[in-house]
Formats: C-alpha cells, sequence, structure tokens
C-alpha cells in the first residue's frame, strides 16, 4: 500500500481522477471496515481541504457518527432530519449550495455554508452516508456526485 498521497493541483476532475487509484490502493487487501472509511476521509481531505470530510452509519435507526476529518460534529442524526438525514431517508445525493436555505439543516459547525451527502447503499439499504463540509457556497457540483459515488462503491460494507 502507498503510505503516501500524491496531491494532484489539476481542476477538480483531474483531482478525482488522481485520487481515485490511490483510493482504491489504499482500501486493496484490507477488509476492515473502519479502517478503510478512515483512510477514505483521511486521503479526501488531504487533496480537498474541506472544513468536514466524513461518514455517518446507520445503527439502530439513527445515524451515528463514523470516520471523520475536520472540526468535532454531531453524533447522531434521526432518519429524515438535516441534509444527511434528508439524504437517507430518499436514498439519494444532495447537493445544497448554501445550508441556510436547507430547511431543517443541522449545523454541527457555523462556517459550513454548503454541503454534499452521499448515501451508501448496500442490499438495497442505506447503511451510511458520506458528508461533505465547505466554507464556502456553491462548492459542490455534480462532479463531486459523480466521483465521491465512485468512491464509495471502492468500499466493501458487506
Ligand atoms: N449538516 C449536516 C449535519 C452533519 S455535519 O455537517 C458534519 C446535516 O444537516 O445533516
Amino acid at each position: 500500500m502507498a503510505e503516501d498521497l500524491s496531491i494532484s493541483a489539476g481542476n477538480k476532475e483531474e483531482q478525482y481522477k488522481s485520487l481515485l487509484p490511490q483510493i482504491q490502493g489504499l482500501l486493496e487487501g484490507e477488509a476492515d471496515l473502519i479502517a478503510n472509511l478512515a483512510n477514505t476521509v483521511a486521503a479526501l481531505k488531504e487533496q480537498f481541504s474541506w472544513l468536514w470530510i466524513g461518514f455517518y452509519l446507520v445503527k439502530n435507526d439513527e445515524l451515528v457518527l463514523g470516520p471523520f476529518q475536520g472540526p468535532v460534529a454531531c453524533t447522531r442524526i434521526r432518519k429524515g432530519k438535516g441534509v444527511c438525514g434528508t439524504s437517507w431517508s430518499e436514498a439519494k445525493t444532495l447537493i445544497v449550495p448554501d445550508v441556510e436555505k436547507f430547511p431543517g439543516h443541522i449545523a454541527c459547525s457555523s462556517l459550513s455554508k454548503s454541503e454534499i451527502v452521499v448515501p451508501v447503499i448496500y442490499n438495497n439499504e442505506v447503511v451510511a452516508v458520506l458528508d461533505a463540509d465547505s466554507e464556502h457556497y456553491n462548492h459542490f457540483d455534480s462532479t463531486d456526485q459523480l466521483y465521491l459515488e465512485k468512491i464509495i462503491q471502492l468500499i466493501s460494507f458487506a
């Protein structure tokens, strides 16, 4: 496994294209879910320097904070609540250009201005969500959606 990440300086798509195989390499041969989630968010944080990036895992009908990089965050989110809970209940990726305009947004950090949440679906059920927050409005778009959805498919949730 490569221990140093090679950080790409290109445009967003080039950055994801350089990062994706590196994440694949980090996950190769490791079956432990928490280890893999932890390295995935660390790699994303190193490349993109977002305010916050992390997983929430579905446990007993709640989202519970999992591996993340960034400031401390809320530990539990109920289904249908906030951007994360809505992404879970709708089983779809949500891109929020201005978090203040999202009804029920849960502000873990007042610095967060925009957000993307990608659900992880295993056996037709949402088992986790990947949440990224930015200090900038309008930070996330369909390129982030495309590549973050590819990245979570690299992780085995079995
Ligand atoms: N803003 C999220 C809560 C999680 S934090 O951003 C880390 C939400 O509304 O679900």
